[in-house]
């Protein structure tokens, strides 16, 4: 069973974020896209730890932090996994941006978390614009507008203070842009430990990797496997399924895996800390497995380089403006200027 195959904490590369502290270098996601509830990701977070994941990327707008709380709370009182072992991921949902709104999402989480502390608290997207859950990709919200680099600064502060009161280890950025990092950073009084971004082989974001790295903020990269199981409103006709891409099936082939498996290989070779989502126990058990044995060659890593198609899945259209063009105005196209 999972407990008896489990995978020693010594085998998984860990990362070390710019304070000096650790996190795994593979993580277990929990958006359940739709398509999971509550009870069965809750369930996964539960096997998925039992088996040696001590990463959970979680998030308010999951709506399932309550469940995994009751988890969290079943793995310490069992002694599977201690509190300091474990590294434990929220964020803060767009329409709780207002000054003292990000504390009081923050101090939901952790309760529903039952935690007293994350490790890693983030701003889950840079600009305050909301979508009711489930509605339609086209529509607009009339109070939604362009980035702005002093209302991301109201919550940015917000989060610095819940730093200084000791509920958050390291706070950091999603969704982010290098014109949107300029703006900021020269700002921040306290530092993004890391980088949450879509990062998946048709879609590598290069220049922002890289900009992330040389100012020691980590990448975390989500939507790892390309997200076969993202939600309608996430899916255009353009879209790349990762899992068939020449290089990645290549190297299946080769090292005798699932194609999902190898793009997490690359990931973590890459040096960026991939957070699959499964509920599904062999799925999680291989995501995790896989980094521990057999890696990819250099030639393998450099194939899979050269797939990169800059294929966005997750476009963020819901959080569209009135009169904007389209999705790319999100990521500061040429011509939109980031203030
Ligand atoms: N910061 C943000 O804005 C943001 C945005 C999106 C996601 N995220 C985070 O990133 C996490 C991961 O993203 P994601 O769930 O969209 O995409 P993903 O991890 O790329 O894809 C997950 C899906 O891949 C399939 N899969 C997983 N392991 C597999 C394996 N070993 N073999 C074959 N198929 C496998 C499963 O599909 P089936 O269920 O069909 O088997 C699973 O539902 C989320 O859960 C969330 O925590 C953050």
């Amino acid at each position: 069973m999972i407990t008896e195959n489990r995978i020693d904490q010594d085998k998984i590369p860990y990362r070390t974020l710019y304070s000096g502290e650790r996190i795994p270098g593979v993580g277990l996601g929990t958006f359940g896209s739709d398509k999971y509830g509550p009870e069965q990701v809750a369930e996964a977070v539960y096997g998925a730890v039992r088996y040696g994941y001590r990463l959970i990327d979680c998030a308010s707008v999951y709506q399932n932090e309550d469940r995994i709380g009751e988890v969290l709370g079943r793995i310490m009182a069992e002694g599977t996994a201690k509190r300091r072992e474990l590294f434990v991921t929220s964020k803060v949902w767009n329409d709780m941006h207002g000054e003292g709104k990000v504390a009081e999402s923050c101090e939901k989480s952790l309760r529903d978390l039952g935690l007293d502390y994350l490790d890693l608290y983030f701003v889950h997207w840079p600009f305050p614009n909301y979508h009711a859950p489930g509605c339609a990709g086209d529509s607009r919200n009339p109070d939604s507008r362009p980035f702005s680099a002093e209302e991301f600064m109201t919550a940015w502060r917000q989060c610095e203070e819940l730093v200084d009161r000791g509920l958050v280890r390291h706070i950091g950025m999603s969704n982010m842009t290098i014109p949107k990092l300029e703006a900021v950073l020269p700002l921040c009084r306290i530092q993004p430990a890391a980088l949450e971004m879509e990062l998946h082989p048709s879609f590598q974001q290069p220049e922002l990797f890289d900009y992330a790295v040389s100012r020691s903020i980590l990448p975390i990269g989500y939507c790892p496997i390309g997200s076969p199981s993202r939600p309608e409103r996430d899916r255009t006709a353009e879209d790349v399924a990762d899992t068939a891409l020449p290089a990645v099936l290549a190297a299946a082939r080769a090292h005798g895996v699932h194609p999902a498996v190898v793009c997490l290989k690359w990931a973590a070779q890459r040096g960026q800390v991939p957070i699959p989502f499964s509920v599904k126990a062999p799925q999680y058990i291989s995501n995790l497995k896989c980094v521990t044995e057999d890696p990819l060659t250099a030639e393998e890593m450099e194939a899979i380089r050269r797939e990169d198609r800059d294929c966005r899945l997750i476009k963020g259209q819901v959080f569209l403006w009135e009169g904007a063009r389209g999705w790319e105005d999100l990521w500061d196209p040429e011509g939109v200027i980031v203030k």
